[in-house]
């Protein structure tokens, strides 16, 4: 049987360090090929587009793909993640934004008295409209009576496929679901979502559902993240609350996150939660560790269970043991030997 192939956007900052760094645990557990490309802000800079002409072609064509970071100062934000990141989880459609969220034995968390039993979430974030829908304008640009206009765009089939997802994933885990709303200030799309929500219910008599709010839903994380298991939640809270939910579990270096197309039609996009990080980008201290566990997302969805297991039980270990992290965990390790680490402690085959 032929390699999975691979897509590469190692991408911005310390994307260039994480991503390698992947690739060689990945190599130390399977067979890829890797198509690497060179694509972000710095070939933005050189022809004025984040990625050519024919990119979702070339993208169409692999098994998956490994991103690691877009966004450098040099290039407006929205220009640059409206020109790679964002394309590509539409068109692909990658509607299931998969993060995990657990606090791994051996790491401190920053909830007093909590550990891992306490953190360990599941979030299904809807990964293609909501507030990313990419719709409106400006008005009367640059006078005084300027306005912006963006509409959040909630469309029924999307609600519920992404919910669908949710209530499976639940239904494998604990059986409890909570699914985001604001629906008692939102008059439309919330209400929408909620609807949609207890109708896919009906599908999983299995599966008891709760409706929070999505402020509420950021203080239960922090006092009662042990009553938290399974989430679904739109495109821009699950992004706010899964960053709360990176800190929970020691950090944004420590998260990974996998962008499905659950139908398999579309190649899934595998990420690290954490951005370019252009405060340290150059000086080989990034943690990789939320590459590494996106790469046995990777692994997973592409079949390969067994190594991707075997990449999350050394990934354990490292944290665990203390002993090789970087500064982010209040180590002192390097990118380059926090992977060796990671490598050495692979298990058996
Ligand atoms: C994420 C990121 C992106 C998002 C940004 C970079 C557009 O924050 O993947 O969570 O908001 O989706
Ligand atoms: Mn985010």
């Amino acid at each position: 049987m032929s390699n999975p192939r691979v897509a590469v956007v190692a991408g911005d900052g310390v994307g260039q360090e994480v991503i390698p760094a992947g690739m060689r645990v990945l190599s130390a557990v399977t067979s890829l090929d890797f198509v690497e490309l060179p694509w972000g802000s710095e070939y933005y800079e050189r022809t004025g587009t984040m990625m050519p002409a024919d990119a979702l072609d070339i993208l169409g064509d692999v098994d998956a793909i490994y991103l690691g970071a877009v966004g450098w100062p040099t290039v407006p934000d929205h220009v640059s993640l409206w020109g790679l990141l964002l394309p590509i989880r539409k068109a692909f459609e990658q509607y299931v934004n998969l993060r995990p969220v657990r606090l791994l034995p051996g790491v401190r968390g920053p909830l007093a008295g909590r550990g891992p039993d306490d953190v360990d979430m599941l979030f299904i974030r809807e990964n293609t409209e909501g507030e990313y829908s990419g719709t409106g304008g400006r008005v009367h640009t640059g006078t005084p009576l300027e306005v912006a206009v963006e509409v959040s765009v909630f469309t029924r089939a999307a609600v519920e496929r992404v919910a669908r997802f949710a209530f499976e994933r639940a239904r494998e885990r604990s059986g409890s679901l909570i699914s985001v709303t604001k629906s008692n200030a939102s008059r439309f799309t919330y209400v929408l979502w909620d609807e949609v929500v207890a109708e896919t219910a009906a599908d999983f008599p299995d599966v008891t559902v709760q409706r929070v709010h999505v402020d509420a839903m950021a203080a239960r994380m922090v006092l009662r993240p042990d009553s938290v298991d399974v989430v679904v939640a739109s495109n821009l809270f699950a992004d706010i609350l899964t960053d709360l939910g990176a800190a929970l579990q020691g950090g944004l270096g420590l998260a990974a996150s996998a962008n499905l197309n659950p139908e398999r039609r579309h190649p899934s996009m595998f990420e690290p939660v954490h951005g370019s990080a252009p405060d340290i980008a150059g000086m080989r201290r990034a943690n990789p560790l939320g590459a590494i566990l996106a790469g046995a997302l990777m692994l997973a969805h592409l079949g390969q269970t067994e190594a991707a297991s075997r990449v999350e039980a050394a990934v354990a270990h490292v944290a665990k043991a203390g002993e090789t992290l970087t500064g982010d965990l209040g180590g002192t390790a390097s990118t380059l030997e926090v992977t060796d680490a990671v490598i050495a402690a692979l298990p058996p085959a």
